[in-house]
């Protein structure tokens, strides 16, 4: 299997266009993360070659505690919080322990298209994918639930806030959904790795942070996409306590460890990052960028409305294109590179025909870019639009 979303981000990576296509922040870090940085690395670097057990051990610790307390999540989560590679990796672990447990899966699509893929690599599981959206974006949480009750999924897989959507479960839709969850039997894998991009002050709720008694849970968050650094990342799956040490045995297979310099790294990214609300500087940011984006309307190129995230969707029906279309002129007329949101729709087109024309219609770019980024970006898009729209 191949992700063409990955194979489309590397093509505008390697070509001379502005990249609003990869999901990561690329933004200068502010100087308090960057000397945060410095300093994990002038420590790292008085450490031997191997560092000791107790180095690794302190390094695994200190990580974890200043995790949580950036999520604000309680410390009694510690001893179910692991360390991974990266978020793919969290995925990967909670998709294959699942596999071990269960075989009839719901998929909640749209959703991150390695997602499908690795599922694909699960011989026995049998998903069936559903799009609880209303056609403006919003939840249908009521179809959702119904389809939980009638069907009774071994396992559910979601993201919240969603990719590419934007749209974000509510503490009592996550109730309900959990609750849902506990009833039909049915495990809940969530990645909520978009959880620190709240550019419009909604109430974001983690899934820990909600008590429901007897519900078996996985979450995954990794640092991708609130810290970019791109190639420099970790994941962290948090789990019940039931799956917690199924999780941390299927680790076991792929990874000794994650190494305990990244771990120093992040633990003091993370340290300045809650000291700063570095987040929050990144989510005004992308609201500020978002608000720039709307003026496209006037070329006949309209914006979505997310309710958090770090994602725009760019609604091209009215050019008379298709998203593949625009994504392929504006990369090479406009020299901006975006992706086709089409790749994270996964459903069954008897059922639900109406998914088709989102599908088919929306181009995703990113919105954790510098101001000066966007507005470059914005200007090239605005003139080749008006040439089309003639
Ligand atoms: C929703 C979602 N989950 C997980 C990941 C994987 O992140 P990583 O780059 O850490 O593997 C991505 C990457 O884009 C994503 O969009």
């Amino acid at each position: 299997m191949r992700s063409r979303l990955t194979e489309f981000e590397r093509r505008i990576r390697r070509s001379r266009v502005i990249d609003l296509g990869a999901g990561y922040p690329d933004v200068r870090l502010p100087r308090a993360l960057a000397e945060a940085l410095e300093r994990a690395s002038v420590e790292v670097a008085k450490w031997p070659f191997t560092p000791s057990v107790a180095r690794g051990e302190a390094a695994t610790d200190y990580l974890i505690t200043e995790l949580l307390n950036l999520l604000r999540l309680p410390a009694s989560l510690h001893a179910a919080t692991l360390v991974t590679f990266s978020g793919s990796v969290a995925l990967d672990r909670a998709i294959t322990v699942s596999a071990h447990l269960h075989d009839h899966w719901l998929i909640v699509s749209p959703v991150f298209d390695v997602i499908p893929s690795l599922i694909a690599e699960q011989p026995w599981v049998r998903p069936t994918y559903i799009n609880p959206f209303t056609a403006n974006g919003a939840w249908d949480l009521g179809r959702l639930v119904a389809y939980i009750r009638e069907s009774r999924p071994k396992v559910m897989i979601m993201v919240s806030p969603s990719n590419p959507l934007g749209a974000s479960l509510s503490v009592l839709e996550l109730q309900t959904l959990m609750t849902s969850c506990r009833d039909a039997g049915t495990l809940l894998v969530l990645d909520q790795c978009l959880y620190a991009l709240n550019p419009f002050e909604i109430h974001i709720p983690l899934l820990p942070s909600l008590d429901i008694e007897g519900l078996s849970w996985i979450l995954t968050w990794d640092t991708a996409k609130t810290f970019g650094l791109n190639d420099e990342k970790l994941g962290f799956i948090f789990a019940s306590s039931d799956l917690a040490p199924k999780l941390r045995e299927s680790l076991d297979i792929i990874q000794i460890d994650v190494s305990a310099r990244s771990k120093l790294l992040f633990a003091e990214l993370f340290r300045a990052a809650r000291l700063t609300d570095y987040p929050k500087y990144l989510s005004d940011l992308v609201a500020r960028n978002w608000h720039t984006c709307r003026s496209l309307s006037s070329v006949g190129v309209h914006v979505s409305t997310p309710q958090a995230g770090s994602f725009a969707l760019l609604d091209v029906t009215e050019l008379g294109l298709s998203a593949p279309q625009a994504q392929e002129i504006f990369m090479s007329s406009a020299e901006v590179g975006m992706v086709d949101a089409g790749e994270f729709y996964f459903w069954d087109p008897l059922r639900e025909p109406w998914v088709a024309r989102a599908r088919d219609s929306l181009c995703r770019i990113a919105l954790a870019r510098e101001a000066a980024t966007i507005e470059d970006a914005l200007e090239r898009i605005r003139v080749v639009a008006a040439e089309i729209a003639g």
